[in-house]
């Protein structure tokens, strides 16, 4: 039932000799992405706060660089699906849609820039878009230089409408052409989510900055269960591809929105944060209400995820309802490492699980004890041995995470 952190700590050796060495995502990406929220709402007339335009993504950087997103760390603004024209223009070269995008992409870009904030766009590998727009389809060159002349500073590139065959040289060479254009660009694949975990993961690190693995996040509890269910259970074989300017993607965050209540919406950036997952928010910032606004922002939720180790947590107990993901992270006292811990209550309904266990049970030895914080229940850091029972109560589809930082020794030795 218990797996102790370590013993798993050897997993945690990353060994890859090539990774994409672009100086960039060296801790695991923030920002926010339209897809999730707003999908492929092209209606401008029904839905004019809705579709994929201009204004909705001007909105967007106001609220993130005014409402204390870009300041917690959220920089990247990411452009999903449904950007394009349905035809590349008489040079061969990507346009976007000119009814809802009528000052052009750079011209976006440009606001979004003197906003603080980086920008992202979406393409794909294949013949089209998921939603069937041009996709890059072979030229390579032409489209990495027209998105560096954007100035896009982060790129997800999908993987509908191509053969899996070989699909790796394909995301190579265009990365390759973005190298080119000698404008750093975070680098997001796909193939690994069309291929399976026979998709080559050693190809992933040398090749990108973050894949996504496995299916589209819905906007539901079940999914987010799903998801986690799915990383866990591969856990031992992902987890060693992941690292500072490499991370293995979950998908979205989904706070805020319509799917998930207060205590299931803390689960999710409990489980994504001590994952080390990238935190893409996909809300209307404009609507969102106080207190999911406040679980994305905690700062010490942000501080576990963006831990400069970059070390992906483990599932290291799993007891049905309850499971408990682990992460080793900073500081360190001597050879111990400070951690986060995040318990997850499965139960629907009911009432709160009181989850009781001992940090021993987990292979935590300081002879000095840890300081314990509940993230998201503020209050003063207990301070406890590894043989003390810890006792926290965790609401039915909700979670608590906690930082557990090793005590250092009182009597440090004189040498006078
Ligand atoms: C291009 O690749 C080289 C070699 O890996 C790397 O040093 C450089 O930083 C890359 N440049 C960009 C803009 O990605
Ligand atoms: C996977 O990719 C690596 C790095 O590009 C390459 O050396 C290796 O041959 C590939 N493995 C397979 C099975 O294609």
């Amino acid at each position: 039932m218990y797996t102790k952190i370590l013993s798993i700590l050897l997993l945690y050796t990353f060994t890859s000799v090539h990774a994409l060495d672009n100086g960039l995502a060296l801790t695991p990406p923030l920002g926010w992405m339209s897809w999730q929220r707003f999908r492929c709402i092209t209606d401008c007339v029904n839905y004019p706060n809705d579709c994929i335009s201009d204004q909705l993504f001007r909105d967007t950087a106001d609220r993130m660089a005014e409402d204390g997103y870009l300041e917690a760390g959220y920089e990247y603004l990411i452009i999903d699906d449904c950007w394009l024209a349905n035809e590349r223009d008489s040079d061969g070269r990507l346009q976007p849609n000119a009814d809802r995008f009528p000052n052009g992409i750079k011209d976006l870009a440009d606001y979004i820039h003197s906003k603080g904030l980086k920008f992202g766009i979406y393409e794909d590998i294949g013949t089209n878009t998921c939603a069937g727009y041009p996709g890059i389809n072979g030229q390579y060159e032409i489209d990495a230089n027209t998105f560096a002349e954007w100035g896009v500073d982060y790129i997800k590139v999908d993987g509908c409408y191509e053969d899996t065959e070989g699909m790796e040289d394909k995301y190579a060479q265009f990365g390759d052409y973005l190298n080119q254009t000698e404008r750093p660009i975070v680098y997001s694949c796909s193939f690994p989510a069309y291929k399976g975990l026979e998709a080559n993961y050693t190809a992933a690190v040398e090749i990108c900055n973050l894949w996504r693995n496995y299916g589209d996040i819905q906007d539901q509890w079940d999914d987010v269960k799903n998801i986690a269910n799915w990383f866990a259970t591969n856990q031992g074989f992902l987890n060693k591809f992941a690292g500072p300017g490499h991370w293995n993607d979950p998908d979205m965050l989904i706070i805020g929105d319509y799917g998930l209540s207060y205590d299931e919406s803390i689960a999710q950036m409990t489980i994504w944060t001590v994952m080390a997952a990238p935190l893409l928010m996909s809300v209307d910032l404009r609507k969102i209400e106080p207190e999911f606004r406040d679980i994305l922002l905690n700062s010490d939720a942000l501080s576990i995820n963006q831990d400069v180790l970059g070390i992906p947590g483990l599932l290291a107990w799993n007891n049905g309802n309850v499971r408990i993901w682990t992460k080793p992270i900073l500081p360190q006292v001597d050879d111990k490492h400070s951690y986060a811990f995040g318990i997850v209550n499965y139960e629907n309904g009911g009432s709160p699980h009181v989850v009781e266990f001992t940090l021993d049970e987990f292979g935590l030895d300081n002879a000095d004890g840890y300081t314990i914080k509940n993230v998201f229940e503020p209050s003063d850091p207990v301070t406890v041995s590894v043989t003390e029972p810890i006792r926290i109560s965790v609401n039915p589809s909700g979670a608590a995470l906690l930082q557990v930082n090793p005590v250092a020794p009182s009597h440090a030795t004189s040498l006078l």
